[in-house]
């Protein structure tokens, strides 16, 4: 299958041109499955919970999740964004999963970076895997990936590809995505967004690099730092399903995990 990513620089504010951004550039791709950053459509450095809650929206009958069924549908592909959503009082930093019939589910981010802390409530809704038919994948955001709990679960539960949407800002992620695909021999697509914002006093730079990485450390594709760019690979889904390194070691079967406990432990 034809797994990849949508990189650019979303306006601050601008959910209007921000999906038509990801309308125009997702025009000539053709794949199975298409990340897009976290906040694609908002941009990111929020300086209150207020201005979180006005770009805020409902998922899945909100503008942007819609917009997204409807990119879906046109292209036949499967796509996973993030977005602000708002439930109820709460306000969640979420990714929605759309297939070409329509919404499929949400995540809401479990580690909040940062101020985030001050704007959105933590997931409440755990790690699920979903069975998109060519693949099962798993959903993280961003600062996710410094957890390696987050994948492995994911990986555990039968992913085969992880889609992560981020706005990265430390310069670690990539290289660590690499090692976490590794260590759960899954395929991972990092979708970062470049460009920088200066709000409130804060001054952010996005790193840009999205890649695409495979089950044995392999990068199958990266981009630019600074550049708005579609990335897409071939890949081989049998690749995540195979756990065994060699003939006496798996990476699954031979967790020790009678010896693991201290790790559930706070
Ligand atoms: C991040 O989690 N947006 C760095």
């Amino acid at each position: 299958m034809k797994i990849g990513f949508i990189q650019f620089n979303p306006l601050f504010g601008e959910i209007d041109r921000n999906i038509e951004k990801v309308r125009v550039l997702s025009k000539p791709v053709e794949a199975d499955l298409m990340v897009l950053p976290e906040f694609f459509n908002t941009g990111y450095l929020f300086t209150s919970k207020k201005e979180a809650e006005d770009l805020s929206e409902n998922v899945p009958n909100g503008k942007t999740t819609q917009a997204l069924c409807e990119i879906a549908r046109q292209k036949n592909i499967h796509l996973v964004g993030g977005l602000i959503e708002k439930a109820g009082d709460k306000l969640f930093n979420a990714a929605v999963l759309i297939s070409p019939h329509g919404y499929v589910a949400t995540y809401r981010k479990m580690h909040l970076f940062n101020e985030e802390n001050l704007w959105f409530h933590p997931g409440d809704q755990g790690f699920e895997v979903y069975d998109i038919g060519l693949c099962k994948v798993g959903i993280m955001i961003c600062f996710d990936w410094i957890f390696p709990e987050a994948m492995r679960i994911l990986a555990l539960k039968g992913a085969d590809v992880i889609c992560h949407s981020a706005n990265l800002v430390l310069p670690f992620c990539q290289d660590a995505m690499v090692t976490r695909c590794l260590e759960n021999h899954v395929f991972a697509i990092t979708a970062n967004r470049t460009g920088t914002e200066q709000r409130g006093g804060r001054y952010f730079r996005y790193t840009g690099r999205s890649q695409i990485s495979g089950p044995v450390a392999n990068l199958l594709y990266r981009a630019g730092a600074d550049t708005e760019e579609v990335g897409i690979a071939q890949v081989d889904i049998s690749a995540a399903r195979n756990k065994s390194i060699n003939d006496y070691n798996d990476l699954f079967s031979d967790r020790r995990v009678g010896f693991y406990g201290d790790l559930t432990k706070s």
